[in-house]
């Protein structure tokens, strides 16, 4: 059996019985005024962290949810694209997918605002989407990368990139690894299809978004999630895996690289009352600028002494120099 394989034989069974905090640590499911969560969305929800950002959903966008789970996430984009077909989910299990169908069905009847055709609930591969070309404005997908082997994570990427409109967004939650996890971990099947394998570090998984062509990256969260201790798992040392909740953009990377936003500032502390540097940057003395890393590191090296650079934050929310 493939790794592919096994993972859909988990998630067909995850679907027949809830399994609370089965792949993931179970965070309460962000709520809004007017929606109510069925009881058995919340213990199917196998995410890691968040990809409905209501600043992303202004306007009522199209959504692409891949890995719809018990629909829970589908839900929550639907609450702000409430339009029939406004979010289509897909998901290769058919067990998932009529599980998906129900819970709907039940939040329907708790949910006044929501009609289940804002939802369409489709068969399908993120790594062979049943949609066309730039057809959507915002893809999502929460725990379900990380699980892909690179070939297939490369394959997966490609398409969201693919189905969505230039100047859309592909918005991710998934887990990555403090340090390189080593082979007999990633090898194991069923570790990888529960989220405990398959993880990249920080470094990698950023670089195999601008190896397919987003141009801006935002990070909006960085947590800690789950330990991976010596024993169990026959390391030298405990592993500590973090989730990573981000937003990349289909715009072009600019000539001197991607922008990457983690949440760092730069703040002017010399003795004029601006400064400017001549490659579109304004900073007023004492105020920070919300800046992307690569202008974090040029502004730095350009004016050490006067420019002052914060940490990241790794809860950017916009506003920043790009
Ligand atoms: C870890 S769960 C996450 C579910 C949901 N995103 C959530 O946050 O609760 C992974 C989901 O991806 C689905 N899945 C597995 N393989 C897939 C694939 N190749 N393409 C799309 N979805 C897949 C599973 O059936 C399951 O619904």
């Amino acid at each position: 059996m493939s790794y592919l394989e096994t993972t859909a034989q988990v998630y067909a069974a995850a679907a027949d019985t809830p399994q609370v905090g089965l792949c993931c640590l179970s965070s309460p499911p962000l709520q809004w005024p007017e929606l109510t969560i069925p009881e058995i969305m919340q213990q199917m929800n196998y995410g890691c962290g968040s990809t409905v950002h209501p600043t992303e959903l202004a306007g009522s966008p199209t959504v692409l949810y891949i890995g719809v789970g018990g629909g829970l996430e589908a839900l929550q984009f639907a609450y702000f694209c409430r339009h029939p077909g406004g979010v289509i989910a897909v998901d290769p299990v058919p067990e998932m997918r009529r599980a998906a169908v129900r819970n709907l069905q039940l939040a329907a009847a708790g949910n006044p605002w929501f009609s289940p055709d804002f939802i369409s609930v489709l068969a399908g591969d993120a790594l062979a989407l049943p949609v066309p070309d730039a057809a959507v404005d915002v893809v999502a997908q929460n725990c379900l990368f990380n699980i892909f082997e690179p070939d297939d994570l490369h394959r997966a990427l490609s398409e969201a990139y693919r189905v969505l409109k230039p100047g859309g967004r592909l918005i991710m939650s998934d887990p990555i690894a403090t340090r390189p996890i080593p082979p007999h971990l990633q090898q194991d099947e069923r570790l990888r299809a529960l989220c405990l394998s398959g993880a990249l570090t920080y470094r990698e998984y950023i670089h195999s978004l601008v190896g397919i062509g987003f141009g801006q990256i935002e990070v909006r969260a960085r947590r800690p999630y789950r330990l991976l201790d010596a024993q169990t798992y026959a390391l030298d040392q405990p592993l500590v895996l973090e989730s990573l909740d981000t937003v990349s953009f289909k715009v072009p990377i600019p000539e001197d690289g991607a922008c990457i936003f983690t949440g760092k500032t730069a703040i002017y502390a010399g003795p004029e009352p601006f400064l400017d540097d001549d490659a579109g940057h304004l900073l007023q003395q004492g105020l920070p600028l919300a800046v992307c890393d690569k202008t974090a590191q040029a502004l730095a090296r350009q004016f050490p002494g006067d420019v002052l650079i914060t940490e990241s934050t790794w809860h950017y929310g916009g506003g920043g120099c790009c």
